[in-house]
Parts: structure tokens; C-alpha cells; sequence
């Protein structure tokens, strides 16, 4: 028993614990003085090595500020991110630049997220001259290796990004994020910007690189169906909380939530019979100030089936069946 504990441990690539992230913003008026806005609010999640774990809510859940501060991007105010066996928030110097290169992200634009004055070559080798500087004949035999994993042509090394469709421009991030030979890989909205056509491509090409390389994904959506062929198991996220998380199946056959509810019917089916069973849920009225949430379930001004007690106190992330997390006082 103890034994077969131990080598799930082991399995467990990212474990975070009670993660808030908050900046402080200026009120308005005279008497204006300092208070906070919660864009991550006490979350706490795992991804297996090898697994993709999906964050997914409308914008401004505070998904991409979870992903900044998971990779020390941005400050976490309190919480833990352990990778691997290390306590990542707590590394320093030589251990915080060694840790670093595990962990890489992938962002929506690629355009504004690669140097317009740099070529395709020196873009990809970026992150390994700055860890440790490589010979001219291996620095090559790296790129080329990136560049035929990706799915670019030799020729390409030498071009500038703006000579890049949004699709291989995506492949070059892609590959500046394998160059240093990462752990974990958060992909933050990988293909939002991209023709349909383009993102099955893209999302082909992670799926690969994931198998090839065991790589873990953090994988950032607000689109539920982009997902759907992509993860493991599912976190929804609304207002800095997560709303309810579980493996993919159970998400997606059995949504606890209404905000999943929601979500979920705005995705088209592949499958027929729940085509047939799911009619198109409207959330209507927009997220309350971020600034001053209700004190009670932060989705009750939106939530078709809220009772008063959803008003009195904010529901805890509670386990309902096998690994199936919902807040919500109803569920
Ligand atoms: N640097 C910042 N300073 C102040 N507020 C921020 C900052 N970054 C994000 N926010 C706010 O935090 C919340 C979450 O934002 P974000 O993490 O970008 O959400 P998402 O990625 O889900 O769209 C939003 O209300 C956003 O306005
Ligand atoms: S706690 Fe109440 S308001 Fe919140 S999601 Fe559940 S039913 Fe809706
Ligand atoms: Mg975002």
C-alpha cells in the first residue's frame, strides 16, 4: 500500500497548493487608496508527468496569470509550486536557473511573442546560449533538430518572423520552447489566434512532441471543445477560483457546475446523442468587479439555479465522486 503511494508521488511533475496571485490597483477618487485584485484565488492542482492537465474559463479568470506565477513569471502571494521533487517558488540563483530551463511556455501571439529583428535560428537558440553558450557545428545540430521536429524546412533558420505564416510562426515558438529540453510546457491559448484549419495542425504537432518527449502540459483554453482531444483531466476557473476539476471523461459526460453546464453546451458535439441532449445555455450578465467579489458564490448574479444561501457564503471545492471536484452548493 505504501509502496504503490509512493510511486504515485513520484508520477506527480507539478503539485500546486493554495496558489493566490493579487496586484494592487489604484481606486478612484480623492479618497482613493490601495487595494487588491485576487486574479488567482487560493487554487490548488496536480499534473502527472507525461499528462496535460487544461485550465479553462472565459477571459479574465485568471487563467494566465495562474500559468505566469506556476512559472515564476509573475509573483505569487502565497502558495506552493512543487516541480518534481523541488519547492520551485523557494529556488534561488544556480537551482532557480537550472529549474528554469524545466519549465517553458508557449504563448497565444506568436508574433508579438518573438523578436521582429531576429532570425527564425537565433529566436529557437535564444534559451540555450543564454543557459550554457554551445560550439558553432553543435549550436547548428541543435537548431536543426528543432526546426525538423516542428515541422519547418532548413531554409527557414534564416528567415525573420514576419516572413512566417501565424501557423509556423507557433512551430518556431514551439520549438524555442523544446530547446532547453523542458519538463513541463504551459501553452498559454496555443491556437486562439489561429485559423481552425491551422489549429488542428498545431495541436497535432503538441500531441506528438508530447508522446515523443513525455513532455507535461499545462494547457490553457477559454474554448472547452479545443480541449476536448488534448487533456487528461480539466480545471474550470471563474473569477481567480477553480469551479470544479476532473478527469476528462467525467467533465465532460457529467458537468457538475453550471458555469460548466454553460460552457459545455456551447460546445459542438461529435457525439450525437449528446448533440441531441444538451441545448445551447446562455450565461447571461457579466463577471461582478474583481476588485469587490461577493462575499458568497461569485457566480450567483449569472447562475440560472441560485438559491439565497448561494448569497451567504462562498462554496468550498469539495470531492463528490472519484476525483470529481465541484463548488458549488447545489451540486
Ligand atoms: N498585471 C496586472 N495588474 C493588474 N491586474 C491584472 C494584471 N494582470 C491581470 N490582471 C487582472 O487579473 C484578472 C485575471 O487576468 P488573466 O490572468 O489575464 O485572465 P485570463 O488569462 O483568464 O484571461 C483580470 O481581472 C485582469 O484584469
Ligand atoms: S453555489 Fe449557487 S450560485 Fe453558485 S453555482 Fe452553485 S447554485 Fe449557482
Ligand atoms: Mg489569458
Amino acid at each position: 500500500m505504501m509502496a504503490e503511494a509512493e510511486t504515485q508521488k513520484d508520477d506527480m511533475l507539478l503539485e500546486v497548493k493554495d496558489l493566490t496571485v493579487r496586484f494592487p490597483v489604484k481606486r478612484g477618487g480623492i479618497f482613493g487608496g490601495k487595494s487588491y485584485l485576487y486574479a488567482v484565488d487560493d487554487i490548488s492542482f496536480e499534473v502527472k508527468r507525461g499528462e496535460t492537465l487544461a485550465i479553462v474559463g472565459e477571459s479574465g479568470s485568471g487563467k494566465t496569470t495562474a500559468a505566469l506565477a506556476v512559472a515564476r513569471l509573475v509573483e505569487a502571494y502565497s502558495g506552493t509550486v512543487r516541480l518534481g521533487d523541488e519547492d520551485f517558488l523557494a529556488l534561488k540563483d544556480d537551482d532557480l536557473r537550472r529549474a528554469r530551463a524545466k519549465v517553458q511556455i508557449i504563448f497565444q501571439d506568436p508574433y508579438a511573442s518573438l523578436n521582429p529583428r531576429l532570425r527564425a535560428e537565433d529566436i529557437v537558440s535564444e534559451p540555450i546560449e543564454s543557459l550554457n553558450p554551445l560550439g558553432k557545428s553543435e549550436r547548428q545540430t541543435v537548431i536543426d533538430g528543432l526546426f525538423k521536429d516542428v515541422g519547418l524546412r532548413p531554409e527557414q533558420q534564416r528567415l525573420f518572423p514576419h516572413q512566417f505564416s501565424g501557423g509556423q510562426r507557433q512551430r518556431i515558438g514551439i520549438a524555442r520552447a523544446l530547446a532547453t529540453q523542458p519538463e513541463l510546457i504551459i501553452c498559454d491559448e496555443p491556437v486562439s489566434a489561429l485559423d481552425v484549419a491551422v489549429q488542428a495542425q498545431i495541436l497535432n504537432l503538441l500531441r506528438k512532441l508530447q508522446k515523443e518527449r513525455d513532455l507535461t502540459f499545462l494547457f490553457i483554453s477559454h474554448d472547452l471543445g479545443v480541449v476536448q482531444h488534448m487533456c487528461d483531466s480539466i480545471a474550470v476557473m471563474y473569477m481567480g477560483k477553480i469551479v470544479e476539476h476532473a478527469d476528462r471523461k467525467s467533465l465532460f459526460n457529467d458537468p457538475k457546475h453550471p458555469y460548466t453546464q454553460a460552457l459545455l453546451s456551447a460546445v459542438p458535439s461529435v457525439d450525437a446523442k449528446r448533440r441531441r441532449n444538451t441545448k445551447r445555455i446562455l450565461i447571461p450578465g457579466d463577471p461582478p468587479d474583481p476588485i469587490n467579489p461577493p462575499q458568497g458564490c461569485r457566480f450567483a448574479n449569472r447562475c440560472p439555479i441560485a438559491e439565497a444561501k448561494c448569497n451567504e457564503s462562498q462554496p468550498p471545492l469539495r470531492e463528490i465522486k472519484g476525483g470529481h471536484k465541484v463548488a458549488c452548493h447545489l451540486a
